[in-house]
């Protein structure tokens, strides 16, 4: 499907605080992330090692800034039951099936934001970014402080699972990403062994692993597969079609 996707994003913010009221340059940085991460223009692409290079894939899908819905609230901090999606005290998301809705807000539990998966209720549908890890500029601190949580959140919103099947050796359902232990934090040195059945190398710097923003820089062609499949006839998010 590469060049044939294009998803429109709508970016709802909430803020209690004027800086949680995040500006439309930290918001256009997180559309430019995702832009360059599923495009595999990303600067530390070709950081892949040489023994993923033939699998890191280019998976073609664009994102366009729609809009942007603000709202005040009285809400210090937001967990992940979604109250966030409600009209009453959060945004409702814009027509789901033909918009990626996106959620900026104070996220409590140092949650750095979570996604809803293909098939789901189309009133919660969407990922939620802890504003302080939305994009790359304005209020990003830390190690999140790349992008890379929406890169990872879209991921999931795409039908990608965590690598290690969230599981001991489990199975992210991708015959293409070497088993995980487990997930892997920080920026693991390469090569990091897998215990797993084969002790393959794990691929500690796919999107869809728990690394810091710097440690991951690639999806796999076996990904992109399962994210392909979604937006064909029939697909679970055909609404975006090609
Ligand atoms: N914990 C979150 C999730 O499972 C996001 C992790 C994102 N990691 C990152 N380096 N930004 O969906
Ligand atoms: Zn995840
Ligand atoms: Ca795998």
């Amino acid at each position: 499907v590469n060049g044939k996707v294009e998803i429109p994003v709508v970016v709802n913010v909430l803020y209690k605080t004027a800086a949680e009221n995040i500006s439309l340059a930290q918001i256009q940085s997180q559309i430019d992330v995702l832009n360059e991460d599923f495009n595999a223009t990303n600067a530390d692409f070709s950081s892949t090692p040489a023994l993923f290079s033939g699998v890191a894939a280019n998976v073609g899908i664009t994102f366009v800034l729609q809009n942007v819905v603000r709202k005040s609230t009285k809400t210090i901090s937001w967990s992940t039951n979604d109250a966030m999606k409600s009209g009453t005290k959060g945004i409702a998301p814009t027509t789901p099936t033909t918009v990626l809705n996106m959620w900026s807000c104070n996220m409590g539990g140092g949650i750095l934001g979570y996604a809803q998966f293909p098939g789901g209720s189309s009133a919660t549908d969407g990922v939620v970014i802890d504003n302080n890890a939305f994009g790359r500029t304005g209020t990003v601190s830390g190690v999140y402080n790349l992008g890379r949580t929406a890169t990872h959140e879209v991921g999931h919103w795409m039908n990608l699972r965590h690598i290690w099947g969230d599981a001991s050796c489990g199975s992210d359902m991708v015959s293409d990403t070497p088993t995980h232990d487990t997930a892997n934090y920080g920026v693991p040195a390469y090569p990091h062994y897998s215990t797993c059945t084969g002790t393959p190398v794990e691929m500690t710097m796919n999107y869809m692993d728990y690394t810091d923003d710097r440690g991951m820089y690639m999806f796999s062609n076996g990904q992109k597969s399962r994210m392909d499949a979604l937006f064909v006839t029939g697909g679970a998010r055909s609404g975006f079609g090609i």
